[in-house]
């Protein structure tokens, strides 16, 4: 296991939140769920290696390594419970924190990701996207996801399209090639949903192509008593879409722990 530490973005005070970012993002992507929440919790936003501030990564990395160095470090910085909210491949690293460390979960936000594996159609795609990277570089593969990962309505907004162009731009060949390699080697983590005893909140977009909203409610439906929203129109990166609907979901579960 990479004993290499990774960079954790730490804002404001109060009850600790970790946020895991998606793909090909760093944690640029949670700045306005950061923005409205850092006067009263401190905001963790760790990158995977090579992506945003993250040095790059050394060897091949699973998600279960990042979540091993996260844990390990949020430990150093103080952080024993938090919170936890992922999106799509930042939900997958939430499973792979609540395997290493359930007890240190307080509550959980899954939003457009799934439990389950990689089929083996979904390697194939992913080795493509490596090679793809390779050979293009990183913009050529965001570009081209954009268009499935946003709604209709965001891709005619030019300054959601630049924010998001400029977080992509901030990971690395070599870390979106580890992302997709750890994404690809991931276990599933379906039977492992019934024994998640915290507060959860899972959160779709209406309009994801990547992560529909109908797996994500039979997702929820497998975690005791979790709480299920459908954000109707928006595409797979809902706290983007949508900020406010999204940071009033977190506050809405979060608000009792202050
Ligand atoms: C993401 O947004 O993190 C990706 O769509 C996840 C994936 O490729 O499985």
């Amino acid at each position: 296991m990479s004993a290499i530490p990774v960079y954790i973005h730490d804002d404001g005070e109060g009850p600790a939140v970790v946020f895991l970012h998606a793909f090909p993002m760093d944690a640029g992507m949670w700045d306005p769920q950061v923005a409205q929440l850092h006067t009263d919790f401190r905001c963790l936003r760790p990158e995977f290696w090579g992506c945003g501030e993250s040095p790059l990564p050394a060897d091949d990395h699973s998600l279960d390594d990042f979540a091993a160095v996260v844990l390990r470090q949020l430990a150093a910085l103080g952080v024993q419970r938090f919170a936890v909210v992922g999106l799509s491949m930042g939900g997958y690293a939430a499973f792979a924190l609540l395997r290493q460390a359930r007890e240190r979960v307080s509550h959980l936000v899954l939003a457009s990701t799934r439990s389950e594996a990689d089929a083996s159609q979904a390697r194939a795609s992913r080795q493509a996207l490596m090679d793809w990277v390779r050979r293009d570089g990183v913009e050529a593969i965001a570009g081209s996801m954009r268009q499935r990962q946003l709604s209709p309505v965001a891709l005619a907004n030019p300054s959601l399209v630049a924010r998001l162009r400029e977080i992509t731009a901030r990971c690395t060949p070599q870390g979106v090639i580890a992302c997709l390699e750890a994404m690809s080697v991931r276990p599933d983590s379906t039977a492992e949903l019934g024994a998640i005893g915290v507060p959860t909140h899972v959160i779709a977009g209406g309009a994801d192509v990547v992560t529909p909203a109908a797996e994500m409610r039979s997702m929820a439906g497998a975690i005791p008593n979790a709480r299920f929203s459908l954000i109707a129109d928006v595409g797979h990166f809902v706290n983007l879409e949508a900020p406010d609907q999204f940071n009033g979901f977190l506050k809405e579960l979060l608000e009792p722990s202050r």
